[in-house]
């Protein structure tokens, strides 16, 4: 019987590519996902194959966390480089995808609740990149309303100036503030009625996690709710490969969490624990949870 092989086949389609350009590319990235001793000289050369074609592997690996990655493969543009390809067809890339789509179908639902009860009401988007979850859902359900005001607030101006344009080109602009601050520190005029903090958890242990948590309850008005996203063991269970990369080319390493430590987090931080919800391929869970 034909041995299976450990790898998938977008992983094997990778491999595959790679091995037409130096056979000795593909020989070292299966000895280092092994765990197996490699050349430096080798590795050096790959790592270097990697930077200088690579658009997503240059950008993730300056900055691991910044929202190029995040944007790259929302956009979903076909790409001519087999790494960058890799990223887009990846379980791991795809799972980022899902993550947006399911936050903005959620979401809605959310600010539904708070207008029954509320004229208007403030969102904050903490760690927002571009804030292209909050601009797809007002441009969709909220373009004519002045009962909501977005708050996108991102320590990369980039991404902001980024937003800024998309919430222009989408018709939605007259109802977010882009502010350019370390959300940590940020001292808002007017307090949230809901918040995000989505793609910013991941690589966070939990004491850290409580900190950050504590310090957003700051932010929040009383029963306000904030919304976490953080990745699961599922994504090392089933796209090993994208982990192994994330953490050999940019050191990448994730704190995967599941409900229990989300609930542990949010309750530690002083709040109460309202719900959770998967994305479909269930590598991100997303917590909900309340001031009191
Ligand atoms: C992976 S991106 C996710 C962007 C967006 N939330 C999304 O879901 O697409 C993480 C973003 O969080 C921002 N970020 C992380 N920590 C931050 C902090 N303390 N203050 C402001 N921005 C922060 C980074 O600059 C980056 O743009």
């Amino acid at each position: 019987m034909e041995k299976k092989s450990e790898f998938n086949g977008v992983v094997l389609q990778l491999l595959k590519e790679i091995e037409k350009e130096n056979p000795k590319f593909k020989e070292f990235l299966i000895k280092k996902y092994k765990g197996l001793p490699c050349y430096p000289k080798l590795e050096e050369a790959v790592y270097n194959y990697g930077i200088t074609h690579s658009k997503i592997f240059a950008v993730t690996t300056s900055n691991p966390g910044t929202s190029l990655l995040t944007e790259f493969l929302y956009e979903g543009k076909p790409q001519s480089f087999p790494l960058d390809r890799y990223f887009l067809n990846c379980k791991g890339g795809k799972a980022i995808k899902s993550r947006l789509i399911t936050i903005e179908k959620k979401l809605p639902f959310i600010i539904e609740e708070y207008l029954k009860k509320k004229k208007k009401i403030v969102i904050g988007n903490l760690g927002s990149g571009p804030g292209r979850d909050i601009i797809d859902v007002l441009a969709k359900y909220y373009r004519n309303t002045d009962k909501i005001k977005a708050i996108n607030i991102d320590r990369d101006k980039t991404s902001l100036d980024r937003g800024k344009r998309l919430a222009q080109i989408k018709g939605v602009a007259h109802l977010i503030e882009f502010v350019h601050a370390n959300f940590l520190r940020y001292k808002p005029k007017e307090k949230f009625d809901i918040a995000l903090l989505i793609g910013v958890l991941c690589p966070l242990n939990v004491p850290t996690c409580i900190k950050y948590l504590k310090r957003i309850k700051k932010l929040l008005k009383r029963g306000g709710c904030v919304i976490v996203s953080n990745t699961t063991r599922r994504m090392l269970e089933e796209d090993p490969f994208t982990c192994f990369l994330m953490k050999w080319g940019a050191n990448w390493e994730l704190v995967y969490k599941d409900e229990k430590d989300l609930k542990y987090i949010f309750e530690k931080a002083g709040y109460k624990w309202k719900e959770h919800f998967y994305e479909p391929y269930r590598f991100h869970i997303m917590g909900v949870g309340c001031t009191k």
